[in-house]
């Protein structure tokens, strides 16, 4: 054999080494828990054939506690590019198989790489979670490591799109790398917290397992941290790439349309009946989604958390919309501190990429009470407010029935660079409902009446005929047009394609000072 081919066969010998990380024995162990390898993962993630692997022979140079004597090819991450459904993506996965997953100097070194080209290239960035964290005994280089991408994460936020996959631990410091990216996908059996369960018996005396104080269900649906809770891996890798088709490739492009055969002018009667007659009654917002939406297909996003709100990506002929829906059978639609920061974070994701976004409106107003203002709702309501006054992207608002009071400024009025404001005959617009207001307008009259229910009745009437009707904020031009509901599919499509080439900028600034 020549040296050349010695060579080669040495470079193929060195990547099988490479290919098996931490080695069959570590690998099997992965399996036996119910979890893929991380090149399994980028193989299911990535169009077959296309993964293009960088730094498969690194290793760390950590010379403590006989680490010297201990390396592995890769150091523990896999790193590289690829494409998802023939678009390129910079992904890197952690491997538990070596180390733990545990992050070092070089695995640091590794996933900055990608990051770094990822922005100059403008593509998305998924990183795929599995770690024990900061390799121990690296100390200081391994917290350095952490920080470094954790900058990458600010500078490339709002720049190309970063999705993270949360598939095993995920603890400490580590945690900040996935909140500081737009989406987190965590499956069954994965967990997310600063400190553990050890730590928080022995400082608060409380006894947590791993699943009730980090796991998927608990950041899916109280901490709101998952933007997506999925059973299963394979589930979360389908999530992330339907995620990736609604999303443009950076912030300077848009999202490639997807032509469907879902004709624009689809008309659906139902909507023309979908609003009870009694206005305190409950519909399902997610019906009137599913019927105006290319062949009903609506992504949600934050799902099981503040349910009030709901917030997703669909498409209106072919184009990504971003839906912000208040959902009148939660709370009747009520808008509460996390319903306001779910929104406002979906808003702005929206406005960074490019995303026109589609309001569907029937809100009585925010919260009252001690617990929601001791938690800061005039912040968090002020957050949803800031993010639709600052959004340039096309906005589209449908008042469908209830907009009260500041949720009617909110949420993305006229008031607040609106495009194109519809409502519905059903709509109601007014600085609250006709009872609330009845009781201050006429509170000592109340008291004095002989008969307080004919009173009351006669008043609200009054009150409904002035206001609980769109023609009065028609009149002014707050709403431009009130439109039948059975036609809001396609008043949408025409509200977007006259949309399509709008441009807007905001004031120049350094950065602006939104109530966090
Ligand atoms: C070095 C680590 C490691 C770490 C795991 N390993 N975590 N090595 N540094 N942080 C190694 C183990 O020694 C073991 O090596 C192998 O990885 C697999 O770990 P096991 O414990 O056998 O696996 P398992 O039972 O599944 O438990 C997984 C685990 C546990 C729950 C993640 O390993 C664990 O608690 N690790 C420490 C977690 C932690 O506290 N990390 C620091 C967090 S603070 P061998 O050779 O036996 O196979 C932090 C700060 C970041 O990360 C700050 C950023 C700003």
């Amino acid at each position: 054999m020549s040296n050349q081919l010695e060579q080669v066969k040495a470079l193929l010998n060195l990547r099988e080494k490479a290919r098996l990380g931490g080695g069959q024995d570590k690998i099997d162990s992965q399996h036996s828990k119910g979890k893929y390898t991380a090149r399994e993962r980028i193989a299911m993630l990535l169009d077959e054939g296309s993964f293009e692997e960088f730094d498969m022979f690194i290793t760390h140079r950590c010379t403590n506690f006989g680490m010297e004597k201990k390396t592995i090819l890769g150091d523990g991450v896999v790193t590289g590019y690829g494409t998802v459904s023939g678009r390129l993506v910079y992904v890197f996965a952690q491997d538990f198989t070596v180390f733990g997953g545990s992050l070092s100097e070089t695995f640091a070194q590794k996933i900055c790489k990608v990051m770094d080209i990822a922005m100059k290239v403008g593509a998305p960035v998924i990183g795929i979670n599995d770690s024990g964290g900061a390799r121990i005994q690296e100390g200081v280089n391994a917290l350095a490591g952490y920080t470094e991408i954790f900058q990458r994460n600010i500078l490339a936020s709002g720049v190309v799109p970063q999705i993270s996959a949360i598939f095993g631990p995920c603890a400490g410091g580590a945690v900040y790398s996935p909140a500081l990216t737009d989406f987190n996908i965590m499956s069954k059996g994965s967990y997310m917290f600063l400190t553990g369960p050890k730590v928080v018996k022995s400082v608060l005396g409380e006894d947590v397992t791993q699943e009730t104080l980090g796991g998927a269900s608990v950041h899916a649906s109280k901490s709101g941290v998952a933007h997506f809770a999925v059973e299963n891996e394979e589930e979360g890798i389908e999530t992330i790439k339907e995620l990736l088709s609604y999303l443009p490739q950076n912030n300077m492009e848009k999202t490639p349309e997807v032509p469907t055969n879902d004709p624009i002018n689809r008309k659906d009667d139902i909507l023309n009946e979908i609003i009870p007659d009694n206005p305190n009654k409950p519909y399902d917002m997610y019906q009137v989604i599913a019927s105006i939406v290319d062949d009903r297909k609506f992504l949600e996003v934050h799902k099981d958390y503040a349910k009030s709100l709901i917030v997703g990506f669909a498409r209106f002929d072919g184009v990504t919309v971003g839906i912000v829906a208040n959902q009148p059978a939660v709370l009747a639609g009520v808008l509460d501190s996390n319903s306001s920061r779910k929104g406002a974070r979906f808003v702005r994701f929206c406005d960074a990429f490019n995303i026109p976004i589609l309001t569907l409106e029937d809100v009585p107003g925010f919260l009252p009470g001690t617990q929601q203002e001791y938690n800061g709702i005039i912040l968090h309501g002020a957050k949803l407010l800031y993010a639709f006054g600052e959004a340039t992207v096309p906005k589209i608002t449908v008042v469908l029935r209830k907009a009260y009071g500041g949720a009617y400024c909110v949420m993305s009025s006229k008031h607040l660079r609106g495009d194109i404001n519809y409502a519905w005959p059903s709509a109601e617009i007014a600085v609250m409902g006709p009872s609330g207001a009845i009781e201050i307008l006429y509170g000592k009259e109340l008291k004095e009446a002989t008969d307080i229910e004919a009173f009351k009745a006669e008043k609200e009437k009054e009150y409904r005929d002035a206001f609980a009707n769109p023609y009065n904020a028609a009149k002014y031009g707050y709403i431009d047009d009130v439109i039948e509901p059975r036609n809001t599919r396609f008043r949408v499509i025409r509200a977007l394609r006259q949309l399509e080439n709008k441009k807007l900028t905001n004031p120049a600034k350094k950065h602006d000072n939104l109530p966090l």
